[in-house]
């Protein structure tokens, strides 16, 4: 069996961490308000809360991504052991800017939408501002292409998800674990700084 051992400094900051699969569960949450929302009658209260808190969540998403992107920024990416091919990292950079690229655009063509329907756009209490003048054909374009983007996200999310389980169970190397909360602690076991056994 292979053992792989980091530095503690080679695995992601603990807060980019922590941000990563807090995204994970808001994401399925903002998805399952939206989806199931429909169990409700039109005009209910449990309906119109389901959209309310799909509306908060989403905009709590743009506040946790741009954290990340600061850290990321600050604290670059640790890296893959054993290296992949360099074809596999472009695709896997692709694949990064087009999430962050997901996880900023949702939740503003979200706000975008509310804007131009002339909806207050609520978060934990406060109400932000509308980015744009009511325009109810341009709020109707904007929530088209909001849920072409969801749908979108299914797929981008998905493949990531999948990629992951690749370099973890067929690649056999420490993507995966560079993710896990548990793997600072893991990282600072006693062990030469990188060792890989066959
Ligand atoms: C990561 C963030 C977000 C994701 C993944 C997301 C996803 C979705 C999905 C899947 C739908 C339903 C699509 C359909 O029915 O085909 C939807 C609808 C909608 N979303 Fe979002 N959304 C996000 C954030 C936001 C935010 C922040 C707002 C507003 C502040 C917002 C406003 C809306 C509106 C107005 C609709 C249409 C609801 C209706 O039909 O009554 N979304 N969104
Ligand atoms: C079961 C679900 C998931 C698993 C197993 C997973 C796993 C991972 C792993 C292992 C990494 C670090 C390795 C790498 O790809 O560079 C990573 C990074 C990343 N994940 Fe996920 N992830 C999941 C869900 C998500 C979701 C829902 C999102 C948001 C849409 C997301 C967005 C990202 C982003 C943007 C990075 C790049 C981090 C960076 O290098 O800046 N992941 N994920």
């Amino acid at each position: 069996m292979n053992t792989l051992r980091q530095d503690a400094r080679t695995v992601f900051h603990p807060l980019s961490i922590a941000t990563h699969w807090a995204t994970l569960v808001l994401l399925a949450a903002v998805y399952a308000l939206i989806e199931f929302k429909g169990i409700f009658p039109k005009g209910s209260d449990a309906r119109e809360a389901m959209k309310h808190w799909h509306f908060v969540l989403g905009l709590t998403v743009f506040g946790f991504v741009a954290l990340r992107l600061l850290l990321r920024a600050a604290v670059p990416a640790p890296a893959i052991v054993p290296a992949p091919a360099a074809w596999q990292q472009r695709v896997a950079t692709a694949m990064h800017v087009a999430l962050y690229a997901f996880l900023l655009a949702m939740p503003l063509l979200g706000w975008l939408t509310l804007s131009a329907k002339g909806t207050p756009v609520p978060f934990f209490g406060w109400e932000l501002p509308a980015l744009l003048a009511p325009d109810k054909e341009l709020a109707r374009s904007l929530k088209e292409v909001h849920e072409a983007i969801a749908t979108l996200g299914y797929a981008l999310v998905g493949v990531h998800a999948a990629a992951a389980l690749f370099h973890h169970y067929v690649m056999r190397d420490n993507t995966l674990v560079l993710m896990l909360p548990w793997a600072r602690r893991w990282a600072r076991k006693p062990a030469p700084s990188t060792l890989i056994e066959g």
